[in-house]
């Protein structure tokens, strides 16, 4: 939803009546939106008539949303067995499969109900409910009629529920929502996981989505903006109207107006365009954005006031160039993500989603892939705000099935209804630069799969012709043999780096996308010895190396991928396979519970970064250098044993010093070997404790930085250092508190495990916590948790109520630590 005018929590009841004679501020303006987040009642399980407004909800439990009634857990692998083969993953046999969607309790129905008094709402008014997603198979009922349904868990849909409201009286909102068994690869979340918003307007009006802004031409001096705004007027009626709008810049100031009728002939559509001169351009290192307010009058009433936020940008896809924004070409430096938040589950959050953005920042990611489906709204406004390119995704199957229950089912009904929504959402958002229409769909190997993938593209080109249309294949020869690949505006493939060359030599497009790359499979802080390269590799701890050579079958280590790039001119960049690791898809642990989330991440659960992401950082960030050694140094009774070194660096060459003792220099460059290419390799290292130390040499060949790891002692004392320290006292708002096991030194005791427990005092509360660990089973949502490799992270959340926050945690024998955070008010309150 780009209006963001008016946006207030609707309390369940609002007592004040409009009787009075002067009209309240909110009745006066045009259009309201409310967001609906508290007095939710929610159950569980079949409730028979549940739609009805008199039925008794008084036991349910009372929530607020977004809720994912499937976090709490308790982890069971029976919550999700399934006895599948999984083709794409090269699977021979039907096994059965614990933990595959995260061996949480989301399969099954729920229903949501809430009361409803609608200020403002009355003749001459339309009220409509957007939810940006629900989990799934929606049916939205008010006053016991159904006045909507959307299947597809992942998109926004609105329903307009006018005819169904009772102006100044008690209405009620029930949603029913069921997640059928063997529907998803990964952890889909369960209910209201996004926002519900109610949006009263005029009955006539600008509708949900209604205006299309596009940035034609774009010059030093000039930027011309076409912004095409939809009217809805009752009973499809001409009327005199007249659009009002102004462009405003990123200081508020105005840079363009016009006032533009609408004649008969328009239809429904007013066309404007604007100039905005010396545009400031949008990229990821400068996220300027615009703002195109409109005002609509029918005579000189106004009726509707809508804001649409943009940025002025360029992009192209050329043959020889790759992919050139305003005029520079530059190679994505992608993560894939899928939607859950770690510990929170798939409930959003813009606090959880903007910590991802800035540690995504950080490691110099520019781009994410919304893997494999429509992403939350505020995690599109976000990647505006804070410079992210976006590749939205729609569907991870088509016709043919990957799973019993997916998309499959929908989508001859659906597609089209979807992509329309997934579009028509984020089309005026300058982050989302390329749309896809899917990712690995079998239906690459179908006879008319071609025809299919042409179809959905140019649907999507018709609802937006500014943006290319992609899709991961992975289905190499297949998509390459029936057209599939070449019908596609940009050829995304998976796991291909080793094909690009052929790709590119029959394929038309001139460019290869790395759509999906480098499922590398770690855990934070564990390394397993001997160090070697390795495929599906397991271990019977149910941990993966972080020496990061280990990959799925399908997939490569980061360095092959790098050198893919490097080395070709016409690759476009990479999306790694992940940023974060994400709740289900525990390969290759998929089929030996307790693991339950993914190794793939470079940052884990709880969003702490693993070695890899180091690896990525000494590539991708271009403004501060990195230099990581790797493993820990805390190895009783390895003594003497043969412990590789590595090391990460943006520097080309440093040197390795065990207790002093120098290892020799290693320098970055061509090879063969990518691996010796991308990293810094002392193989040959005999542990002894004491400490590691590298020193590294810029291109001149001058010592310029060094780090230490040393031996830690006894776990000692907790540490806590906190992403922020100041919140708002917005009821949502969260701080990352990250708790460190140390040693009397300060240094981490990367094996520790000991359980700390958490308070939260003052005007804070404990929400959730996460130690990264794919195997633990301890629910998210309890104030205690072991570390794992010495660390975990705890969220605190804000209340509504501004004032210190006090934070504790405590473990048998250590001293316990305490952090204080400040709430400020929130400036909607
Ligand atoms: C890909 C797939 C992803 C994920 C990944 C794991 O084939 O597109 O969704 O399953 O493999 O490596």
């Amino acid at each position: 939803m780009n209006n963001l005018l008016t946006r207030y929590a609707l309390p369940g009841l609002v007592t004040g009546l409009l009787l009075t004679s002067s009209l309240p501020a909110w009745a006066q303006q045009t259009r309201q939106e409310y967001l609906l987040t508290t007095d939710w009642k929610f159950a569980k399980g079949e409730q028979p008539d549940a739609a009805k407004p008199d039925f008794k909800d008084a036991k349910w439990q009372t929530v607020s949303v977004p809720h994912d009634w499937a976090i709490y857990g308790p982890f069971s692998p029976q919550n999700d067995l399934q006895t599948v083969k999984i083709e794409q993953n090269n699977e021979k046999e039907a096994k059965t499969k614990a933990g595959r969607t995260g061996g949480l309790p989301f399969i099954g129905t729920g229903w949501y109900r809430r009361q409803l008094q609608v200020p403002g709402f009355g003749a001459g008014k339309r009220a409509v409910l957007l939810f940006d997603g629900a989990m799934s198979d929606a049916h939205v009922f008010v006053n016991g009629r159904e006045m909507g349904a959307w299947p597809y868990g992942y998109n926004s849909f609105a329903v307009d529920i006018t005819e169904a409201l009772q102006p100044g009286g008690n209405n009620v909102l029930a949603v029913r929502l069921q997640n059928l068994p063997e529907a998803s690869r990964w952890y889909p979340g369960a209910g209201l996981y996004r926002n519900v918003h109610l949006i009263v307007t005029n009955d006539v009006h600008i509708p949900v989505w209604g205006t299309y802004l596009t940035t034609p031409t774009i010059t030093a001096d000039y930027a011309k903006v076409k912004l095409r705004t939809t009217v809805e007027t009752p009973g499809q009626a001409y009327q005199p109207l007249r659009l009002d709008t102004e462009i405003r810049d990123a200081q508020g100031q105005v840079v363009a107006t016009l006032s533009t009728p609408l004649t008969a002939t328009d239809g429904q559509e007013f066309e404007q365009n604007l100039v905005v001169p010396k545009p400031q351009v949008w990229s990821p290192e400068t996220p300027v954005l615009y703002a195109a307010s409109s005002k609509l009058y029918a005579g000189d009433q106004l009726k509707d006031t809508y804001e649409t936020r943009f940025g002025i940008r360029s992009f192209r896809f050329e043959a020889g160039k790759g992919f050139v924004l305003n005029g520079q070409p530059r190679k994505f430096k992608g993560v894939c993500n899928h939607h859950d938040l770690g510990p929170l589950g798939a409930a959003i959050n813009v606090a959880a989603l903007r910590r991802q953005l800035v540690l995504l920042k950080d490691l110099g990611c520019d781009a994410i892939r919304t893997s494999h489906n429509m992403p939350a709204p505020e995690l599109v406004q976000l990647c505006d705000e804070m410079g992210f390119l976006l590749m939205v995704e729609s569907f991870d199957e088509w016709k043919t099935p990957k799973v019993k229950n997916g998309y499959s089912r929908l989508f001859d009904q659906w597609a089209e209804k979807d992509l329309v929504n997934m579009v028509h959402r984020d089309r005026n958002h300058p982050s989302v630069i390329m749309w896809s229409i899917g990712n690995e769909v079998p239906d690459q190997g179908m006879p008319d799969g071609g025809k299919l993938a042409r179809r959905l593209q140019d649907i999507v080109h018709r609802e937006d012709p500014t943006r290319p249309v992609t899709l991961g294949m992975d289905k190499f020869d297949d998509a390459l043999k029936n057209n599939f690949a070449a019908v596609l505006d940009v050829a995304g493939f998976n796991y291909k780096p080793h094909r690009y060359p052929e790709a590119q030599a029959k394929l038309p497009q001139g460019l290869i996308l790395g759509s999906e790359t480098a499922s590398t499979v770690s855990s934070r802080g564990v390394y397993k010895f001997p160090v070697v390269k390795a495929k599906d590799k397991q271990y019977p701890d149910n941990q993966s190396s972080s020496y990061d050579l280990e990959a799925s079958n399908w997939s490569q280590t980061p360095d092959e991928e790098f050198a893919a790039q490097d080395d070709l001119p016409y690759t476009l960049g990479e999306f790694v396979w992940t940023g974060f690791d994400y709740l289900g898809e525990p390969w290759p642990y998929d089929e030996s519970w307790p693991s339950h989330s993914s190794y793939f991440g470079i940052l884990d659960l709880a969003g702490l970064p693993k070695d890899r992401f180091y690896l990525y950082r000494a590539r991708w960030n271009a403004t501060a250098p990195t230099l990581h050694l790797l493993p820990h140094w805390t190895w009783p009774g390895r003594e003497g044993q043969t412990t590789p070194v590595f090391c990460y660096t943006s520097y080309p060459s440093a040197e390795l010093f065990v207790n002093g003792q120098s290892q020799g220099r290693q320098t970055k460059g061509p090879s063969d070997q990518p691996q010796t290419r991308y990293r810094l390799m002392w193989p040959e290292v005999k542990y002894q404790p004491g400490s590691i130390k590298v020193v590294a040499y810029d291109a001149q060949g001058k010592a310029v930085a060094e780090q230490e790891v040393r031996t830690a002692g006894k776990p000692h004392h907790i540490k806590l250092v906190a992403d922020r320290t100041s919140l708002t006292a917005d009821g949502q708002d969260l701080a990352y508190i990250t708790a460190r096991v140390e040693d009397a030194q300060g240094n981490l005791c990367p094996e520790a495990t000991t359980q700390l427990q958490f308070s939260v005092g003052g005007a804070g509360r404990f929400r959730a916590v996460a130690n990264g660990d794919p195997t633990n089973l301890q629910p998210f949502h309890e104030p205690r948790m072991k570390a794992f490799q010495g660390m975990l992270v705890a969220v605190v959340q804000a209340t509504d109520q501004a004032g210190q926050v006090q934070f504790k945690a405590s473990g048998k024998g250590l001293q316990g630590a305490t952090l204080r955070l400040q709430a400020t008010p929130s400036p909607t309150r």
